[in-house]
């Protein structure tokens, strides 16, 4: 270990020693989404199923609730529902990553668990001007146990990427297939157009340059976070494009993610489906896990282009962010759903059977809604925090002007023309919202004065079960 890498984790033990005597006194906390130890959290990194557990990494700021210089943070769990922290495997500390270990992914294999993400490296100046700003090599380090990593080694440097492109490359997205490894990369193509690399390799060392792929025209000017998969015969390719126009119902963040269902190997723009429709909703990865189901987790945060939001646990609690709930993903209708992974339910604690055209109870704390409604409209409020409203096949989250701490509204047209079933994961200050078994989906951070409220439900008819949620171990 170098000396830099001795006085880095020192100081992120310490920053984390310090934090955890806070926890007790923070009213803002999350029970059940992962969240940092200290300071900030963005990009899931990494998601794996390796050795009998579940692994999830994270782009992690231990010092900077604002963010900052970028470690890999690590959990671990065997249910998805009870987490481990595991420290920081993967510190700015070589001469490949020392201004940020951007982010990336997991391949695992049967002894040997490897990781490959984007060092970056910021030149002096602009670093972020578009042709020489920076230089984001493709990193590789391997691990036995899962927990701890061996050297640094560059997969693929920045020198050898195509002529064609930027200076951001980033966010390897690695898998295997059949007896071969591929790559994908997200890229900002010369004349500002979003692209993904495909790369190939035997070994998971020497790496080729395949092909690259992108939309006829441009469709924003760099795509983030790449992801490849296919599920029950589709082709899908996720990306998290910057620079789409906002629309009343689409685009409404400053950036999007979705995925393309791929006709004749090629995106086509108009088939670009967003994942979620909610404020905080970003940089998503899948994996395939032991049981053969591809779950997703999203980072959900997100700055606000247009609107006045501090997130206040960055002022009062010193962390900032959290992810998703791993959710499953399923091809139906021509389309991907998702819904949180079924070891979620096993949060579940007194339920409460609610029906009626008219449903007013009163929660103190993390719940789980499930209900059917019948009806061409109808209206679901969280106290006078969150409200949301369908009509006509189209639904919106508002937030009131306290809990979204500036935020307003949020739209989205439901595919089917209407709304059938709603789950509702409500935590302290964070909400996911599953429309139609995840059709569409919000997910939002929210910030209620007290935890205790009524939920309220109208519409024709309603049908279902609200739950208290148990608190996970983090
Ligand atoms: C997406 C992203 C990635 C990058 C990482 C840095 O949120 O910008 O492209 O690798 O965050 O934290």
């Amino acid at each position: 270990m170098s000396s830099l890498t001795k006085v880095l984790a020192e100081e992120v033990r310490k920053i984390e020693e310090t934090a955890a005597v806070d926890r007790t006194v923070q009213k803002d906390r999350l029970t059940h989404h992962l969240m940092p130890p200290a300071g900030w959290l963005n990009d899931p990194n990494g998601l794996c199923w390796y050795k009998g557990r579940y692994h999830v990494f994270f782009q992690y700021s231990p010092f900077e609730a604002n963010g900052g210089l970028k470690f890999w943070g690590h959990y671990s769990s065997e249910d998805m529902i009870n987490w481990r922290y595991e420290g920081v495997p993967l510190l700015p500390d070589s001469i490949y990553d020392c201004h940020g270990v951007y982010s990336g992914s997991a391949v695992a294999e049967e002894d040997k668990l490897h990781l490959f993400y984007t060092g970056n490296i910021k030149l002096d100046g602009d670093y972020d001007y578009i042709n020489n700003g920076r230089q984001s090599s493709t990193l590789h380090v391997e691990s036995e146990d899962g927990i701890h990593f061996g050297d640094k080694e560059v997969a693929i440097s920045w020198e050898d990427y195509p002529e064609n492109y930027t200076c951001h490359i980033r966010d390897p997205k690695v898998w295997k297939d059949g007896e071969e490894y591929r790559m994908i990369l997200g890229g900002r193509q010369k004349g500002d157009k979003g692209a993904v690399l495909f790369y190939r390799s035997e070994d998971l060392k020497n790496w080729k340059f395949d092909r690259e792929l992108t939309t006829e025209t441009t469709f924003g000017y760099m795509w983030e976070c790449p992801d490849f998969f296919s599920l029950e015969g589709q082709e899908v390719l996720s990306v998290s494009p910057q620079g789409l126009i906002r629309e009343e119902f689409r685009f409404q963040n400053i950036y999007q993610s979705g995925y393309f269902i791929l006709k004749d190997g090629k995106p086509e723009e108009k088939t670009f489906q967003e994942w979620d429709y909610g404020f905080d909703f970003y940089a998503p990865q899948t994996f395939q896990d032991g049981k053969g189901r591809r779950i997703i987790i999203g980072w959900m945060g997100m700055p606000d282009a247009d609107e006045e939001y501090v997130n206040p646990t960055a002022e009062t609690e010193g962390w900032q962010h959290c992810l998703t709930v791993p959710r499953e993903i399923f091809y139906k209708n021509g389309m991907l759903y998702q819904y949180p992974a079924e070891e979620l339910n096993g949060l579940r604690m007194d339920g409460i059977s609610v029906s009626g055209s008219c449903v007013e109870l009163p929660v103190n704390g993390p719940f789980d809604l499930d209900i059917k409604v019948k009806g061409e409209q109808g209206k679901i409020s969280l106290g006078e925090n969150l409200f949301l409203d369908y009509q006509d096949g189209n639904i919106s989250l508002a937030l009131s002007e306290k809990a979204g701490a500036g935020r307003k509204v949020r739209k989205a047209h439901i595919p089917s023309g209407k709304v059938e079933a709603f789950r509702i994961l409500a935590d302290t200050t964070a909400v996911e919202i599953y429309v139609n078994g995840g059709e569409v989906v919000f997910s939002t951070r929210y910030y209620p004065e007290t935890q205790e409220q009524a939920v309220k439900v109208e519409a024709d008819e309603i049908r279902g079960e609200i739950y208290k949620l148990k608190k996970c171990e983090m």
